[in-house]
């Protein structure tokens, strides 16, 4: 399947961006990944650093870029990469080499990262401010982290000041800078996303047909990882969480290795990541095809909350307001169910369906599954940031019930419901990325039970 992915000038204007945001007399750099070991000789599948792949599109572990605004306003990119190397290449894989590098990412120069030491002290000579992302790269070269090795370039040009240059003089954190630029999504960007939304709710579709009672929770997983796969997004964008029963009342279960039970629901939290764009979404449906009252009655809540949240998504909106709103719907909605009782307003001020409720309502979306963006968080912990066309976030609400509380009827314990959509705001109020995931409570049920005549 061929996707839309994004092109050379993406990157240029993302870098010429980036540089609009530094002072003259400035460097700053971003370095790629390193691979990690898994076991022995074995390695994790390679996720690239997504500060550097923003900036480059460079798929490689072992680089790094500097993006140079000099004394007299000239800008300049330049990568450091792995060096073509023939036998590497024949056991490990290709590698792009600097030829490449320049020709299709767009950077002004290209070096092996042997040359790094002694070009890197040339561009220092004379700069001011050296920019990084602070403790964004815990590893770097041999063995050490990359600000270990910031220290170490910074004390070669200062060894040569007696020569009579300057040496930079002001370290400084970017991580805000490139963080709000990859908060307000680009054209291009929204595209690759509704491309791995799509992918993923295809994917939780394919989950709901293929449940049933018997099953292992690890069978589901890989029809949610075959369906990613086959469709582009060869990995998924985090551990996929598949939890039947009581099981998902534990947020980040990631086991996957329990019976799927007849009468239990199944929390699915799952999304696939294409051109390196998450996406991240929750269903939970029943294992049998059919809701239990209580199952029913707990989900109807958590969809309508869910409905009612997104519906009020326009631009400067805040997460606090729909916050507040989320906790109100869902005290009022736990009390008419008999599972919080007392008063409405005294209830709602203790945030008592926080016992229930037990995570945020949602995070922003894009490169990570919780990705870079200031929330501007008060002293009272509210999320005050206005919403902007362009920026994509979840909206995730879930009521937690465990089998051991029995502070409750024995009727809801052992339910755990999460829904959870990504949705982008746009100038008029909102999308739905993930819409074509089935869940409301007719929509799941005919979709397993047509599933099952299938199966019959
Ligand atoms: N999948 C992680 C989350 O929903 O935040
Ligand atoms: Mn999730
Ligand atoms: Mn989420």
């Amino acid at each position: 399947m061929k996707h839309t992915l994004l092109n050379v000038e993406e990157f240029k204007t993302r870098r010429l961006k980036l540089l609009a945001n530094i002072p003259v007399g400035s460097i700053a750099f971003f370095p790629a990944a390193k691979e990690i070991t898994r076991s022995n000789d074995t390695e994790y599948a390679f996720c690239q650093n997504k500060n550097f792949y923003y900036l480059t599109g460079f798929n490689e572990p072992d680089a790094l870029l500097i993006l140079i605004k000099s004394n007299d306003d000239q800008l300049q990119s330049i990568l450091f990469s792995r060096a073509k190397d023939p036998l590497q290449e024949i056991w490990h894989g290709r590698r792009i080499g600097q030829e490449k590098a320049k020709k299709h990412y767009g950077f002004d120069q290209c070096y092996t990262l042997e040359e790094s030491d002694e070009i890197l002290l040339e561009r220092l000579t004379d700069i001011k401010e050296l920019h990084y992302c602070f403790g964004d790269a815990p590893n770097f070269g041999e063995c050490q982290t990359f600000d270990q090795q910031v220290s170490q370039w910074l004390a070669s040009v200062k060894a040569k000041v007696r020569q009579g240059i300057t040496a930079p003089h002001t370290l400084v954190d970017c991580s805000a800078v490139i963080n709000e630029m990859r908060l307000i999504k680009s054209d291009a960007e929204l595209d690759i996303m509704r491309q791995v939304n799509d992918i993923s709710c295809a994917a939780h579709q394919r989950a709901m047909e293929k449940t049933l009672a018997g099953k292992f929770e690890y069978q589901i997983e890989a029809e949610i990882l075959h369906e990613f796969a086959r469709n582009g997004a060869r990995f998924p964008a985090y551990a996929s969480i598949v939890a039947g029963g009581d099981n998902a009342n534990i947020l980040h279960y990631t086991n996957n290795d329990d019976v799927l039970n007849d009468g239990e629901l199944l929390l699915i939290d799952a999304g696939g990541e294409l051109a390196g764009y998450a996406a991240d979404i929750t269903r939970t449906f029943p294992v049998n095809g059919k809701f239990t009252p209580s199952q029913r009655a707990l989900y109807q809540l958590v969809l309508d909350v869910q409905n009612a949240v997104i519906e009020q998504i326009i631009p400067n909106i805040n997460f606090a307001q729909l916050n507040a709103f989320t906790c109100e719907f869902l005290t009022k909605g736990l009390i008419e169910l008999g599972i919080l009782s007392g008063d409405l307003t005294a209830l709602i001020e203790e945030k008592s369906c926080k016992k229930y409720f037990i995570h945020g309502l949602g995070h922003w979306l894009g490169l990570d599954v919780h990705d870079a963006g200031d929330y501007q968080v008060n002293k009272d912990k509210q999320q005050l940031r206005s919403f902007e066309p362009g920026m994509v976030m979840t909206i995730e609400p879930g009521l937690y019930i465990p089998l051991d509380d029995d502070s409750v009827d024995e009727k809801w314990r052992g339910i755990g419901i999460r829904i959870e959509d990504n949705i982008l705001v746009t100038d008029q109020g909102h999308e739905n990325l993930t819409k074509n995931a089935p869940k409301s409570i007719k929509a799941i049920e005919s979709l397993m039970a047509n599933a099952k005549l299938k199966l019959s």
